[in-house]
């Protein structure tokens, strides 16, 4: 039996887990794959820590290069995460020749497509399975499960600290700040939680999957990124109330020559499977032409689950290396001679369902000048509700739209925030229609 040598650089959570899968399902992963897949080596700065786990035979280094310059590796195994060493490290280990794994979506994201263009250039594969949505087979069904489809769209729930944050607003009414800090006491939001909660981690995913899912260049920086700081008990009361719950999505269609790509916060029917994801569960929805609907749920995010998608990634390598093959699948789903820049869709000409909430005067009026605003930009209301205590003279009024093009409510809301008629900005949450 041929044995496939693997080194990993970066021992913290995820690298132990990968670890351990490596030395307890050694059996399993050699029926499976046919392969003896041996850890060599694993290097880390911190080579004192007891991670709890019998290395046996792997070394444990702190020099980077050990793992990178070693002749025996066939697969390097990054997982330090963030998007300076860890490209340095990619960078090398490809052209040194080595098949690379990552889980590192921020890096794929920011420098993917110059990581495809060297890992072609040398011949290896590069391969991050874990990168999106965990333990979801997302990339394998992206790249190749679904090739005889188009993928019209996807709506998925790609970072469990948003889903954990909302879905504890919405059962127990409790403020953004207490969720956030519950969340950080239970380990499930980072000491910084900015990455997470204002929306990047998921748009890093999204960049990825909309690449896979169209052919494309990763696009990141023209992905609209919002996050879940400014949503309130009351947004997420008055969606209850209208038979919706708020989720943090990653949406991404496709129109023609353009794609759309957007992060925010969005209202969605509960007949939607998405708004029963709950805790910091993700999960994705694709719709593609032949297949109709195809759902994915699973743990977005630890120990084990991460470690199993990386193990997916050395399993398909390493039956590629014994059947003498390489770069089978292609990176990014299409030869890379195929991607192609598509451009993504302006935010301006959004047409989407708005839910808005104006902190309005209690004064006669105030509704008809409101709604005059919308009016003259174009934008039709289909329901206005007003509930809950005035305070300081102020009601909350919400207004549900009908399909209105995204330039339009945002010249209506400048124009609306700036009489008195209202205080401070309005509150705007998309709505998405599709019902699964
Ligand atoms: N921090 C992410 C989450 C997991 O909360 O889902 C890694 O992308």
């Amino acid at each position: 039996m041929k044995t496939i040598h693997i080194g990993i650089l970066g021992f913290g959570v995820v690298g132990t887990g990968v670890a351990t899968l490596l030395t307890r399902k050694k059996q399993l992963l050699e029926s499976r794959t046919g392969a003896r897949l041996n850890l060599k080596t694993i290097a880390d700065i911190d080579t004192q820590t007891n991670r709890g786990i019998d290395l046996g035979s792997t070394a444990l280094v702190s020099d980077a290069m050990t793992v990178l310059t070693d002749p025996d590796i066939d697969i390097i195994v990054e997982l330090i995460g963030g998007e300076t060493v860890a490209r340095k490290f990619i960078c090398q280990a490809l052209e040194n020749k080595k098949h690379v794994v990552t889980a590192n979506k921020a890096l794929l994201a920011g420098w993917g497509n110059d990581l495809v263009k060297t890992a072609r250039n040398n011949q290896v594969d590069l391969a991050f399975e874990a990168s999106c949505g965990g333990c979801m087979p997302i990339i394998k069904t992206l790249r190749e499960s679904l090739v005889a489809n188009d993928i019209t769209s996807m709506s998925a729930i790609l970072n469990g600290t948003c889903n954990y944050i909302l879905t504890r607003i919405s059962r127990e009414g409790c403020s953004f700040e207490e969720a956030l800090k519950k969340a950080q006491e239970l380990g499930f939001a980072e000491a910084e939680p900015s990455l997470d909660i204002d929306g990047h981690d998921t748009a890093h995913k999204l960049a990825i999957l909309n690449a896979l899912s169209h052919g494309m260049e990763i696009n990141l920086k023209d992905i609209h990124v919002e996050g879940i700081r400014h949503i309130t008990p009351t947004d997420i009361a008055f969606a209850k109330s209208f038979g919706y719950t708020i989720k943090l999505l990653a949406i991404g269609k496709i129109h023609g020559n353009h794609v759309e790509a957007r992060v925010h916060p969005t209202m969605i029917d509960n007949a939607n499977p998405l708004s029963h994801v709950d805790h910091s569960m993700n999960a994705i929805a694709i719709d593609a032409d032949a297949t109709g609907r195809t759902m994915l749920y699973g743990h977005g995010a630890g120990m084990m689950p991460t470690a199993s998608a990386v193990l997916s990634d050395i399993a398909d390598i390493a039956r590629n290396i014994i059947s003498g093959t390489k770069r089978r699948v292609p990176i990014l789903g299409y030869p890379e001679d195929n991607i192609r820049q598509i451009p993504v869709l302006s935010m301006k000409e959004l047409m989407t369902r708005y839910y808005l909430r104006f902190e309005a005067q209690d004064h006669p009026g105030v509704l008809s000048r409101i709604s005059g605003i919308l009016g003259e930009n174009q934008i039709s209301i289909k329901s206005v509700h007003q509930k809950g205590r005035k305070t300081n003279g102020k009601v909350p009024v919400v207004m549900i739209t009908h399909t209105a093009r995204e330039e339009w409510v945002q010249t209506a809301l400048s124009r609306i925030s700036a009489t008195d008629s209202v205080v401070g900005n309005p509150m705007v949450i998309r709505i998405e229609e599709e019902v699964a």
